[in-house]
């Protein structure tokens, strides 16, 4: 009798310790998952070019999660080349639904950053190519979603232009059954040489995005 009373004691003891964890992990469960993801794209989501990896910070949560359910079904990522999209898949690999949506939440939720500029072509150049580029990505480069075109105002510049060359060498988007958004953009990307790659993505790198984190 006492020996099942202090069992009892002992027990519900047990359920309320654990009980605050519990919650506050449901809590910050956003921030808890976002922490996977800072060894590679920094706290503040701002990446980091020595594992290529690129701001994600303020992306708009539509194509976080499309791109995340990519990496997930290996739509993305998948391609024996694309050496910065295998560094990126095995999370991809682990993220349910459920926990893409809420990261893809919180990721987009911080402020974009504002990404350094590396990278210097001509301009004038850039902007006639650009003019391919704005009925998708939009006049200043903000994205729209009704084509599934995300913002390329504020990425990285080293990033567009290895995304560029990967749909160019159908790395990234080369299957047009499973990922027809991709196929989509490989197909404009097959058109530009390095020269004019170079020159567009130096003219995007004039706008900034607004707001502008510091
Ligand atoms: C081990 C390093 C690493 C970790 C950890 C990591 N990533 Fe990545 N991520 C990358 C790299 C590298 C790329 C670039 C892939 C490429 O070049 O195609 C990337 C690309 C992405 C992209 C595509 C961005 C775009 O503009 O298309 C998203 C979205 C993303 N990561 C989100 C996340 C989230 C959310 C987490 C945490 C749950 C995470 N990543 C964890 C390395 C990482
Ligand atoms: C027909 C519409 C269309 C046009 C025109 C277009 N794009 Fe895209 N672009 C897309 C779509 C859709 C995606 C998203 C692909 C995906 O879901 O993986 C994309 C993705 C990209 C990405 C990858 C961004 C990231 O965060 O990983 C880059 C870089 C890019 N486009 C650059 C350009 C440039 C530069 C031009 C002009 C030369 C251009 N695009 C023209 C539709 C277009």
């Amino acid at each position: 009798m006492i020996k099942s009373a202090f069992r009892i004691v002992t027990f519900t003891a047990l359920f309320v310790g654990f009980m605050p964890r519990a919650f506050a992990w449901d809590n910050d469960r956003p921030a808890e998952l976002y922490k996977l993801c800072t060894s590679c794209h920094a706290v503040d989501g701002a990446g980091n070019q020595a594992v290529g990896a690129p701001a994600i910070a303020g992306l708009p949560e539509w194509y976080l999660e499309a791109q995340l359910t990519k990496f997930h079904t290996s739509v993305r990522g998948g391609h024996v080349k694309d050496i910065n999209g295998m560094r990126m898949r095995p999370i991809g690999l682990t993220l349910n639904e459920e926990n893409r949506k809420t990261v893809a939440k919180f990721v987009s939720a911080m402020p974009r950053p504002n990404t350094p500029d590396t990278v210097k072509g001509k301009l004038a150049k850039g902007e006639a190519t650009f003019q391919v580029c704005q009925a998708c990505h939009g006049a200043k480069a903000e994205g729209n979603q009704a084509l599934n075109a995300p913002p390329l105002v504020g990425a990285n510049d080293w990033y567009l232009l290895t995304q560029l060359k990967n749909f160019k060498n159908k790395i990234r988007g080369y299957d047009p059954a499973k990922d027809p958004n991709g196929y989509a953009m490989a197909g404009i990307a097959a058109t530009l040489d390095d020269a004019a790659m170079l020159n567009v993505v130096s003219y995007i790198n004039s706008f900034k995005p607004e707001p502008v984190a510091k």
